[in-house]
C-alpha cells in the first residue's frame, strides 16, 4: 500500500512511517504522546527512549537539510543521544501563562517545548521575513541598540531596526492556548491535550516549508497541521490512530475545500 497524500491515515503512526519513502520530506511536525498525562495514547515507559526511536526514524524519512519540530515537556530529550541523527538548533519555550497553578512541591510547570531540529548543519529553509512579529520598542531603544559596537570588531554593530517585525525569538507567549471559547476549538474532549491552535502550527509551517513542500504529522489528533498545510499548500501526509479524530480532521479539512474529503462530519461537543 503507498501512503496517500493530502488526507489523515487512521492508523499506527510506526507502521505507517515505515512506508514513507527515505529522504522525502522536507518538515516534520511531531505532536505525539508527551508521557504526562492518563491518556492511554499518552502512555509510553520511556518518553525520552520513546523520542529517540522517532528521531531516529525522522532522520531517514527527511532530505538533508529537513526540519523537525518535536513537542513535549522540559525533560523530553533529557539524557538521549539524538546527535547521529538529528541537530539540535534551539528549544522553543512555549508559554501558557493561563494554567491554573497547582503546584504544591515545586513550581508549577507553565511551558511545553518544542525542539527545533535539523538534519545536518543548516537548514534548507528558514523563512524569517513570513513568521515575524512586531517590535514593540521606542525609538531611543531602537536608536540605541542600533548605535551598540559590535564586541568583535569596535564597529557598529548589525543591529538594524525592521519595520516588517523582528524574529519570535524562543520564548513564545503571543499564541494562546485554546479554551473552551475559542472559535477553532472543534471538541472538548481535545482541549489541552489534544488540538494545538492553527497559528501555532502555522508559525512552524511558514517559517520551515515552502509551498508544495512535504510536511509529515503522524500524530494528527484532530487534523490542526493538515488543516494549515492545506491552507499554506504544503503537500502532507499525516497519520491518527483514533477513528474519532480522524473523522474530525477529515471534517475540518472537508470544510476548507467542500466536496474534496468525502463526508461532512458534524462538531462533537
Ligand atoms: C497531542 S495529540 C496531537 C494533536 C494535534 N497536533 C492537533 O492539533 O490536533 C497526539 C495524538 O497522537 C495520537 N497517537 C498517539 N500514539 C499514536 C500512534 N502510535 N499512532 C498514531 N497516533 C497516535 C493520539 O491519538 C493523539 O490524537
Amino acid at each position: 500500500m503507498s501512503l496517500e497524500e493530502n488526507t489523515i491515515t487512521c492508523g499506527d503512526a510506526f507502521d505507517l512511517l515505515r512506508k514513507v519513502e527515505d529522504a522525502s520530506v522536507d518538515l516534520i511536525i511531531c505532536d505525539g504522546p508527551y508521557g504526562v498525562t492518563q491518556n492511554e495514547w499518552d502512555k509510553v515507559p520511556s518518553i525520552q527512549d520513546f523520542n529517540l526511536d522517532l528521531i531516529q526514524c525522522f532522520s531517514a524519512k527527511l532530505k538533508d537539510g529537513g526540519t523537525v519540530y518535536l513537542f513535549g515537556k522540559q525533560d523530553c530529550i533529557d539524557f538521549i543521544d539524538y546527535r547521529p541523527y538529528l541537530n539540535l538548533k534551539t528549544k522553543i519555550v512555549w508559554y501558557q501563562p493561563s494554567r491554573l497553578a497547582q503546584g504544591r512541591l515545586s513550581y508549577t510547570n507553565n511551558y511545553d517545548v518544542i525542539c527545533f531540529f535539523v538534519k545536518g548543519k543548516k537548514p534548507n529553509r528558514f523563512n524569517l521575513d513570513a513568521i515575524r512579529v512586531a517590535q514593540l520598542v521606542e525609538l531611543e531603544h531602537r536608536l540605541r541598540c542600533e548605535r551598540v559596537p559590535s564586541v568583535t570588531n569596535g564597529k557598529y554593530a548589525k543591529t538594524r531596526f525592521n519595520e516588517t517585525g523582528k524574529n519570535p525569538g524562543d520564548v513564545w507567549g503571543d499564541i494562546k492556548q485554546l479554551t473552551y471559547k475559542s472559535k477553532e476549538l472543534v471538541s472538548r474532549n481535545a482541549l489541552n491535550t489534544i488540538q494545538k491552535p492553527e497559528q501555532l502550527i502555522e508559525r512552524l509551517i511558514r517559517a520551515s516549508s515552502n509551498p508544495g513542500d512535504l510536511v509529515l504529522d503522524p500524530f494528527a489528533g484532530v487534523g490542526t497541521c493538515p488543516v494549515v498545510c492545506k491552507r499554506n499548500d504544503r503537500r502532507f501526509l499525516a497519520f491518527e490512530r483514533n477513528p474519532d479524530f480522524v473523522a474530525i480532521g477529515l471534517s475540518r479539512l472537508e470544510e476548507l475545500d467542500p466536496g474534496q474529503n468525502g463526508l461532512k462530519f458534524a462538531k462533537v461537543f
